[in-house]
Order: C-alpha cells, then sequence, then structure tokens
C-alpha cells in the first residue's frame, strides 16, 4: 500500500482535492465574497519572519500548555466545522486524533455526528454554539452538551450571512435523496477512493445537524438549521453575558476581531475569546487575524486566555502567533484536508506535523519552551498590525 504520510499540509491539501468530489471539496475551501479576508490570513503570516540564533540552542522544547482548564500536549486545536460528507467517520475521527495527539476539539453545532460520540472519542470537547432560536433552546443544547461530558462551550458570533463566492460556490443538496444522489453521481464517480470510503461504511453522507434538535425532535437538514438561525434576532450583550451564566465552566467567545469587543466580552465574563474572522468565511476584508491579535492580546491578555484562528498551516504560524501574544490556535482547514486526505491518521499528520514545525522554531529561535516566545523572536515588517476598535 502507498504510504499516505504527507510532509506538510499543502501537500494534504493536493490529496484532498484529488480526492473529494468537486462540491465537497469546494465546501471545505469556503471563503467569501472576493476572497480577501482568506487569503489576507494565510499571506500575513508569510509577511512575518524569524530571527534565529545559531549557537546556545535548547536540547530539549517543551510544548504543553492548558486551555479552558484542560491540559494540551501542544498549543494547537481542532477549531470547530460544520462541514460535512468529507469522511464517513467525521467529527469522530478527528476526535479520535487529537486525544491520540493529547489536543482537545471544538465540536460545531453543525457538525454531522452526535456529540455524544465525539465526548467518548475524546473527553477534551468543547461545544460550539450559534446563537440559533429561543433562550430555552439554547439552554437545552447546553444541558445536552453538559450530559455528554463536554468541557467548555464555544459560542461563534461572526457570522452576518454573507451570500456570494466570485469563484462560485459548490452546489450543496438540501438533503440525500435517491433523485439526489442520481445527480451527484458523476462528482462522487470521479472520485472513486472517496465513493468507495463511504460505501464501505454502509452510510451516505446524511446532511443532518443532529446536536441542534432539542427536546428529542429529529436532527434538521444542514438547510433546514442554517434557516432557523437567519430567523433569529442577533444577540445583544446582555444576551451573550445570559448564555455564558447558563455554562458554569470555561466559556469561549469565538469571532473577535475589535478590541472594543474584546473588552466587552470580559465583561461578560468569557474566560477565553478566539480573535477570528471565521477563516475568511464571514464579511470579505475584514484584516487577516494575526495582524490584529497584538493590539487584542495586549488589551485583554491578562484577563482572558486569548486564541487565534485562520490561516495556520504550519507549526511557524503557530510560534508567530504566540509570539505575537496568543496563548494557543484553532485551526480549522489543516485539519479538514488531513480528514480527506487520510481519516483519522491524516488528523494525526497534520498534528504531528504542526508539533516538528513548532519544535523546530523553537530550537532556531534559542528557546527551551513556547512560554519564552516574544515579539523579539520575529522580523515584523512596518505597518503589519492593524488596531480595530481601540
Ligand atoms: C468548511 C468550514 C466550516 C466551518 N464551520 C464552522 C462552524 O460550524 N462553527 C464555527 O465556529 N466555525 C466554523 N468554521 C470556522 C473555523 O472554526 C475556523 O474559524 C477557521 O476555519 C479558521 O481558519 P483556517 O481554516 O484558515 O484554519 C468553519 C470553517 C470552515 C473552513
Amino acid at each position: 500500500m502507498a504510504n499516505k504520510w504527507f510532509e506538510t499540509v499543502a501537500v494534504a491539501q493536493r490529496r484532498a482535492k484529488r480526492r473529494l468530489p468537486a462540491p465537497v471539496y469546494g465546501a471545505l475551501i469556503a471563503g467569501a465574497e472576493a476572497g480577501t479576508t482568506i487569503r489576507d490570513n494565510v499571506d500575513a503570516f508569510a509577511e512575518l519572519g524569524f530571527a534565529p540564533h545559531v549557537a546556545g540552542l535548547p536540547a530539549t522544547r517543551e510544548m504543553s500548555t492548558t486551555v479552558m482548564g484542560q491540559q494540551i500536549s501542544l498549543p494547537v486545536l481542532i477549531s470547530p466545522t460544520g462541514v460535512q460528507a468529507v469522511h464517513p467517520d467525521g467529527e469522530v475521527a478527528v476526535a479520535r486524533a487529537a486525544a491520540a495527539r493529547g489536543t482537545a476539539m471544538g465540536l460545531s453545532s453543525f457538525a454531522s455526528k452526535p456529540i455524544e460520540e465525539v465526548t467518548a472519542a475524546n473527553p477534551k470537547t468543547f461545544f460550539q454554539m450559534y446563537w440559533v432560536g429561543s433562550r430555552d433552546d439554547m439552554a437545552a443544547r447546553m444541558e445536552r452538551a453538559r450530559a455528554a461530558g463536554a468541557v467548555g462551550v464555544i459560542v461563534t458570533l461572526d457570522w452576518s450571512f454573507s451570500f456570494g463566492r466570485d469563484w462560485g460556490s459548490p452546489r450543496i443538496p438540501e438533503k440525500m435523496t435517491l433523485q439526489e444522489m442520481v445527480r451527484q453521481v458523476p462528482a462522487a464517480l470521479s472520485r472513486p477512493a472517496w465513493l468507495y470510503g463511504w460505501l464501505r461504511s454502509g452510510a451516505i453522507p446524511a446532511l443532518t445537524v443532529p446536536n441542534l434538535p432539542v427536546g428529542g425532535a429529529p436532527a434538521p437538514t444542514f438547510f433546514g438549521a442554517y434557516g432557523q438561525w437567519m430567523q433569529t434576532p442577533p444577540p445583544s450583550w446582555d444576551d451573550v453575558a445570559w448564555l455564558r451564566a447558563q455554562w458554569d465552566g470555561p466559556f469561549m467567545l469565538k469571532g473577535v476581531t475589535r478590541i472594543d469587543d474584546a473588552k466587552r466580552a470580559v465583561d461578560a465574563g468569557v474566560s477565553a475569546i478566539s480573535v477570528s474572522n471565521h477563516g475568511g468565511n464571514n464579511l470579505d476584508g475584514t484584516p487577516a487575524t494575526i495582524r490584529i491579535l497584538p493590539d487584542i492580546a495586549r488589551a485583554v491578555g491578562d484577563q482572558v486566555e486569548v486564541l487565534l484562528d485562520g490561516g495556520v498551516r504550519r507549526g511557524g504560524d503557530v510560534v508567530k502567533a504566540l509570539a505575537l501574544g496568543a496563548k494557543a490556535v484553532m485551526i480549522g482547514r489543516a485539519y479538514l484536508w488531513g480528514l480527506a486526505a487520510n481519516g483519522q491518521a491524516g488528523v494525526e499528520n497534520v498534528l504531528d506535523v504542526m508539533r516538528s514545525g513548532i519544535d523546530a522554531c523553537l530550537l532556531g529561535l534559542g528557546h527551551s519552551s513556547i512560554g519564552e516566545l516574544s515579539p523579539e523572536d520575529l522580523v515584523i515588517p512596518p505597518g503589519f498590525t492593524r488596531r480595530l476598535g481601540g
């Protein structure tokens, strides 16, 4: 059998593209409008350089840390993604991989696997919610997450229903009916390895969201749930404080890009924020997260844990984020490509690529621990940062 190990995330992405039917790969790339933000998330990391040493380097390096009360073996967590049909084992494979590599996982409320299966595979699971439905609905969802053993909640608030991409959006069916399967046949047949994986699993992509219904209702379709979300009036800061008060444990607000919002999040009582622009899937034109991280970390980093997600593709990106004030990062597409390329082992492979990349940077920069990283380790071009809402 061919060796499926890959040496960088870019290789995993190429394999994912080859393996997945075009609409599934397109949904995973996502992005919005002109793709300005999705590009800047990645390009901005490349604008930062390193200032390495040549001697006096540490023989061993330490990269374990804690996030939201969980001990993790590297400063990289799985960001929640509601993406369907990539792999029959879906989020359960991701959870197993994260557990095998000693890290925590965010599970999307739009994910394809029930939370009970995911927490069984990785006890370090945070349940991610959007502001969907009534307060009672949201409290009931949290109660289910608590009963399933989730150890924290992530609330994602940066979504404004942007629609349309200049490169075209993939056609995603409402439901996998027989008629729909026939329509998908050409795309699926062009990707026999992917199709074989699903056939062997004995299932078809259900395209439902089992973590959203409350009171024993059947799982709605992805689009049914999306419709309910669109009809829900967006939350006020009082709503955020209310939601936070419903969860007796670590609570992250994901999607912060402005200093004033970061301060309000602190006032609402959150324990962590993720500086995030939804991986460039939301308002196009929002700057790369690595550009806005430093000012936010300076403003609230001593009061809450500050994470970053968006554009992280290698261990060096993780190190850059930590040097600019993040406690840890979350990855999205990187692990989805790994999952598509080689299932659970592919996600483990991505985490290993991150780990060895972080280790190489620590060695070169002369640090024995991630706690020693600082802006002094980086070459930061003039005008790199963006200060939003300061
Ligand atoms: C296909 C896809 C689906 C996503 N779904 C969710 C979601 O359900 N909930 C959420 O909080 N974030 C979601 N995100 C955003 C990710 O959690 C994360 O913020 C983003 O992917 C980070 O950027 P990166 O992909 O460049 O690492 C999604 C991202 C992608 C690419």
